[in-house]
């Protein structure tokens, strides 16, 4: 079993990519970091509190995140796309939340599963930033994987015309990361905005899966893919970003992966934009990590993946 720490910021594709996560026989969630980001770093670890409870998996360890960017400013959240009360449509305000574990649960978790342990980072990057300084690069030594959704490359974002929300939400944390990480994979907008599943893909689940989630597939999705119909007309469903991650540690082969620099802008018009050296022959700048960029994938397989692990 692939063991993995979630760092995320449940919100609709974050909760999918839980429930993805729950049910493949592949993986074992060892935790999850609940962040701010989609929504409140409250709200994050309620929703993600119901989604454990639904799944009877209280043993997994739920761990106290972030809940502002670096710099500390009130996070901007997007309760319109993501649940006013819950996950999308989800009314979860009576939920109580499970026990949070403080942020050093983290360090016992990685201690703990020494070379196993895959984190894969969903949410703003400040979690993540937080355990490269206060670690160091001996971090990375501990742990076998860090996979990251984050970055837009030569692709708009869908927070400013540059940066993707993962890097506008904390753009000096994703600095940070970027900078310090080496043989990272991002997972960026050219991929995630085109993993889309459509309405009929969740419709076909409800009526004929008997998954711990199916009852909650359709009120969470219809939400989403509404909101996500009015800001790029006539898509046919919405794209859960966050999954495109989980399913690539699972099978490799539909992704194309390439060997980058990757940059972050924390200041001025472009704040929040990732870039890397796309010319054929790039200039390396020393002393700067080398990371991996997933820029294209298979989307029909990826989407044959996903009916597949959610019909349980
Ligand atoms: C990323 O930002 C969050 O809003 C989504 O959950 C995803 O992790 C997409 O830009
Ligand atoms: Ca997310």
């Amino acid at each position: 079993l692939k063991k993995i720490l979630l760092f995320a910021d449940p919100g609709v594709d974050d909760a999918f990519a839980i429930m993805y996560a729950l049910l493949h026989p592949e993986l074992e969630v060892v935790g999850i970091v609940c962040d701010y980001g989609n929504v409140s770093h409250s709200a994050a670890c309620r929703n993600t509190s119901f989604l454990l409870k639904l799944a009877d998996r209280k043993d997994i360890p739920i761990i106290n995140g972030s809940s502002t960017p670096l710099s500390g400013v009130a996070p901007q959240l997007f309760p319109e796309i993501h649940g006013y009360k819950g996950i999308g449509g989800l009314d979860l305000t009576d939920v109580q939340s499970l026990y949070l574990h403080p942020f050093f649960k983290i360090y016992e978790l990685i201690e703990q599963y020494e070379l196993d342990l895959t984190i894969v980072n969903l949410s703003r990057l400040t979690s993540l930033a937080k355990l490269f300084m206060q670690m160091g690069s001996e971090m990375q030594q501990k742990v076998k994987d860090i996979i990251i959704m984050g970055g837009a490359f030569l692709v708009p974002g869908n927070w400013t015309p540059l940066a993707e929300a993962n890097v506008y939400g904390d753009p000096q944390a994703a600095r940070i990361v970027a900078s310090m990480g080496k043989n990272m994979t991002f997972v960026p907008l050219n991929i995630s905005n085109r993993a889309i599943i459509s309405n009929g893909m969740i419709d076909r689940l409800s009526n004929h899966t008997q998954t711990p989630f199916t009852p909650i597939l359709e009120p969470i999705m219809d939400f989403y893919s509404k909101k996500y119909n009015e800001i790029i007309p006539g898509i046919q469903g919405a794209p859960i970003h966050d999954v495109t991650l989980l399913s690539y540690l699972t099978d490799k082969s539909p992704f194309h992966v390439i060997q980058k620099q990757v940059f972050v802008v924390t200041e001025g018009p472009a704040k929040g934009m990732t870039f890397a050296d796309f010319r054929p022959v790039p200039e390396m700048v020393s002393n700067y990590p080398v990371n991996q960029i997933i820029l294209n994938f298979n989307v029909e397989q990826f989407q044959n993946d996903f009916m597949k692990v959610f019909s349980g």
